[in-house]
């Protein structure tokens, strides 16, 4: 039986410790929806300015780069995994730049999903360019692709057009990098803005939908999903990312704070609209067990004959 790191009160929020190629194994969940925000591999010793002050591209240990065979082994050992946890109409939302989205394109279509469309994320303030010998790096790519080529997938297109000004939302996200305050909880070296997973949780995802985040850092994927009545299971190896995530939750906790949040959240046309809208929404019906939590039903064997826990995350 797997113990949760942390599940919050209202048990939409759960966090798993440990290493997700093995904690995918050991669950029986089927998700509506996946956030992927999976090593880029690109710590090489590079430099970049932040705030003015030349500083190390070098992420962590986890990000370093051993080539491309090994992205590519370890792309596919983790989509496959994935691709195990999503239900037959559920949708995956994978973020890259150069560094692997190529890697990860190719191997969607190799495992049978299918793509649907290609973010370009352009951040609006990006840091400048320090060799002077390329042009400005401003974006990331989101590849959205469903699990299967024939059973359809959810997109709330209407929500995306009253959102974007009545006019069809565009695959050219002109969006704001990480804003300060949503650090107050600690730092992630490549935390992503609540912006960016608003947009990508509203627009593939109805309420009460359960969403996996198999690289959650701070767990922006998280904090996202309950600001917008979801729920959550993130996982992560290192303990100090999942404390930010687990002060990132207790935080929005307070009304308040949930409030000031949910009003500072960029990238729609009026602030009122986005509350508007959500109370439009449509909702997933659950089951009275799924509704409590995660169903854990599996050890850490491969034989089903040895399932030995049913118990709730
Ligand atoms: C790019 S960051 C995710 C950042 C996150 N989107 C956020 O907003 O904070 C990738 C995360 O994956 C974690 N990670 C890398 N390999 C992992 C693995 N095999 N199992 C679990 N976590 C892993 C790292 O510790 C890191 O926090």
């Amino acid at each position: 039986m797997i113990e949760p790191y942390y599940r919050s009160k209202d048990n939409k929020f759960t966090l798993l410790h440990g290493d997700s190629f093995k904690l995918l194994k050991q669950f029986e969940h089927k998700f509506d929806m996946i956030f992927a925000d999976p090593p880029y591999f690109l710590s090489n010793g590079g430099q970049s300015i932040q705030n003015g002050k030349i500083v190390s591209v070098n992420k962590g240990k986890w990000d370093k780069s051993y080539g491309f065979d090994e992205i590519y082994k370890f792309n596919r050992e983790w989509l496959s995994l994935a691709r195990d946890k999503m239900k037959e109409d559920a949708t995956i939302w994978i973020s890259g730049t150069m560094h692997n989205i190529f890697s990860v394109g190719q191997l969607l279509t190799e495992l049978g999903f299918k793509i649907l469309n290609i973010i370009t994320w352009e951040k609006t303030n990006p840091p400048p360019n320090f060799s002077c010998r390329y042009f400005t790096y401003s974006t990331e790519q989101i590849i959205w692709a469903r699990k299967s080529e024939k059973v359809p997938h959810y997109y709330n297109y209407e929500l995306m057009k009253a959102l974007n000004g009545d006019k069809q939302m565009k695959d050219v996200w002109r969006l704001p990098a990480i804003a300060k305050w949503e650090k107050s909880c600690g730092k992630h070296p490549t935390q992503k803005p609540l912006s960016v997973l608003t947009r990508i949780i509203m627009a593939s995802t109805k309420q009460n939908a359960w969403i996996l985040d198999p690289f959650t850092g701070s767990s922006t994927t998280g904090i996202a999903s309950n600001l917008l009545d979801r729920r959550f299971l993130g996982i992560d190896q290192e303990k100090d990312f999942l404390d930010i995530s687990k002060n990132r939750k207790i935080e929005i906790e307070n009304s308040t704070t949930c409030g000031i949040y949910k009003s500072k959240i960029q990238g729609f046309t009026t602030d009122k609209q986005l509350f508007l809208n959500l109370l439009k929404e449509p909702s997933v019906e659950y089951g009275e067990a799924e509704i409590r939590g995660i169903t854990m039903c599996k050890n850490n064997s491969q034989d089903s004959s040895e399932i030995k826990d049913c118990s709730s995350l």
